[in-house]
Parts: C-alpha cells; structure tokens; sequence
C-alpha cells in the first residue's frame, strides 16, 4: 500500500510597517485555522529582517490565544524594508527557513519590497494600514479603531474648548489622504475637517471661524489631518526616517494652525497631537471582525495553494485580488466622496 505523507506544510507570517490595530487579530485568525488544516506557521519577526536574520518562531494556537484583543503585533514589526540589492540573499534565507509559502501583512511599502526580492516565491498580501489609503481594497483594518480614537478625543476636547471659549486644533494621521481626519471627524461632528486632498483658503476659513463666533459659538473643534494644507502652500515635514519606503513624517501643521487662528482672529486656541495612541488601541469589533474573516480567507487560500494574491474587501465581502493591486497609487478622499458631501450637509467647513 502506498504511504500517505504526513509532512506538514511549514508557512511563513510577517507583519511589515507601521503597526496597525488588528494585526494581532490576523495573526490568531491565520494561526487557529492554519493549523486546524495541518501547516505549521513560521512567526518572522520584526518584518524583514526576520527573514534576513533567521529570527522566527514557532507559533501555535496556545501562543495566539487572546492575541485578537490587543493592539501591535506580537511579531514585531519595521518600517524599514531594506531588500534593495539583496534580492539574491532574501531568496536564500527563504529557502533556508524551508517555507513553502508566506503570508505578509503590510502597507504600499512592505509589498514594493516584497515585489523587488520574492520573484517566484509563493505569497499572500494582507492589506495594513490605519490610513485606509491602500489601493485595491475598500477599507484596511486598523482604520475604524484610528477613527474611534480621534472621535473620542474630538468629543472630550469639546468641554474644555467651551469652558474656555477656545478654539482646539486636534491633528490626526493621515499623511497624502484624510481618511482618519474626515471618519474620525465626521463622527464627532467636528465643526471643521482639513483634509490632504482638499487644500484651503486662509481668507475661507478664517470667515467661517467669526461667522461661528458671531452665532455665539463659545469653542470649536477643528479635526486636520497632518498633512493638510492651506492651498498654495505645502505640508509641514518634521523630519526624515532614512530607510522607509515613504521617508517624510509630517508633523507641526495643528501647532501652526493654531497660532495663526489666535493671531488672526483674537480668538484663544489650543492643539492636541494624537500621533501613536492612534495605532496603539485595541481594535475596534468592526477591525475584529474584518481581521477574524481576512485570517480565514487567508488559510483557505493556502489550503488551495492559490498563491501570489492578495486577500481585500469589496463590496461588504472578503474576497481575493491580484497581489498588484495593492501596489497602486493611494486611494485618496475622491471631492464628490458621499462623506465629504454629509460634512458639507452639516455645515461642517471641509
Ligand atoms: O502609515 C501609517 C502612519 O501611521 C502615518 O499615518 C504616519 O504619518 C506614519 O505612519 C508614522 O510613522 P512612524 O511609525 O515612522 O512614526
């Protein structure tokens, strides 16, 4: 009689770039029911230089219990990808790890990197990033717990903002597209959303402030994103990280703003940096339930051995794309985009 082979499928998980609420959850999701189907997963960490350094571990069921409910990922993760003229080394190490596939979870910058060294290697892409600007998927998870934490910000800043009579300036995320600003803003009714991809006048908005302040409005909050703008001038940059796919970090537009609104207008104003604390909550049910079925999708996938996509969400659904499609220009805030129409229904200056 013939012998069935035992051998258990040994696949490789990696979370590149910025961390994203939600990663811990793919990372439980993928391990359950990967090894449900008999593959061992191979945890690389820190991104890749898990793969460069041989730095892996062996993750099992026991290990991931729980981990869905905390925000990071349990597998570290870098910014840096660092593959550029060491393709020949990636595909060696690859082969030493005796992976027989690999699952990735990352941003624009992650898959460009992986593009450049995995030539032929059998991959799947798992879209990431609060931003919610990757192409070729409709909504990124992380992005509604990002949303959730400037919301609340943006509620609670409004007691102190009306105590004081002041007007608050609260910066999110969101370096070329306004997804957080504009979610995270349209939930809180904030009374002013700047946005990337909508460049403002100062004359436009400094009019809008004192038609507020003329209606008795005792404080305002103003929700912008980091890399807004006023029109005709460009977005502040703090400084550079060497080695990141997209090396600029923004940062100093709220302070600015606020400045010159209390300059311009006499009115006293303030400004909150929520930075990091929106990549570092636990996720949202909404970015639970996403990341519970995109792990899913992913196990099938290798239980199909349908390799070199990526698993998306279209139309309400989980479903499979080419892996090029995430490796397209931004999704950015579209000017006819129904929630950039709601905030111009309540009068909210966008
Ligand atoms: O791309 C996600 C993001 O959170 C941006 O919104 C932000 O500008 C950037 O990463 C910050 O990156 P770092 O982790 O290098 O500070």
């Amino acid at each position: 009689m013939a012998s069935v082979s035992t051998k258990r499928k040994r696949i490789g998980l990696m979370t590149g770039g910025g961390d994203a609420p939600g990663l811990n959850g793919i990372i439980e999701s993928v391990v359950r029911s990967l090894d449900e189907q008999g593959c061992d997963v191979i945890g690389i960490r820190d991104g890749f230089d898990g793969i460069y350094n041989i730095d892996t571990v062996h993750l099992t069921p026991q290990i991931v219990l729980g981990a869905h409910a905390r925000a990071g990922t349990l597998l570290g993760t870098s910014n840096k990808t660092r593959t550029r003229g060491r393709e020949k080394e990636f595909q060696e190490k690859f082969r030493t790890l005796k992976l027989d596939g690999m699952i990735a979870a990352g941003g624009d910058g992650t898959f460009e990197g992986l593009s450049r060294v995995s030539d032929g290697l059998p991959l799947i892409g798992v879209p990431k990033t609060i931003d919610n600007d990757l192409a070729g998927t409709e909504v990124t998870f992380g992005y509604d717990t990002a949303c959730a934490v400037v919301a609340e910000a943006a509620d609670a800043l409004r007691a102190t903002a009306e105590a004081h009579k002041r007007v608050i300036v609260v910066e999110a995320m969101g370096r070329t597209a306004g997804w957080i600003a504009l979610g995270g803003g349209l939930a809180a009714y904030a009374d002013v959303i700047l946005i990337p991809e909508r460049p403002f006048s100062r004359e436009r908005l400094l009019k809008h402030l004192a038609d507020q302040r003329d209606l008795g409005r005792r404080g305002l909050i103003i929700v912008a994103a980091e890399g807004a703008a006023f029109e005709g001038e460009s977005a502040s940059i703090a400084f550079r990280v060497e080695g990141s796919p997209q090396a600029e970090r923004f940062g100093g537009f709220a302070e600015m703003l606020s400045r010159w609104i209390e300059k311009e207008l006499d009115w006293e104003s303030r400004h909150v940096v929520l930075g990091h604390l929106q990549r570092s909550r636990a996720p949202t049910t909404t970015d639970r339930f996403l990341t519970l079925g995109m792990g899913m999708e992913v196990a099938q996938m290798v239980a199909e051995n349908d390799w070199n996509k990526a698993v998306v969400f279209r139309k309400g659904q989980v479903t499979r794309a080419p892996l090029s499609d995430l490796m397209q220009p931004p999704r950015l805030v579209a000017g006819d985009h129904r929630w950039v129409k709601w905030a111009q229904g309540l009068k909210i200056f966008i």
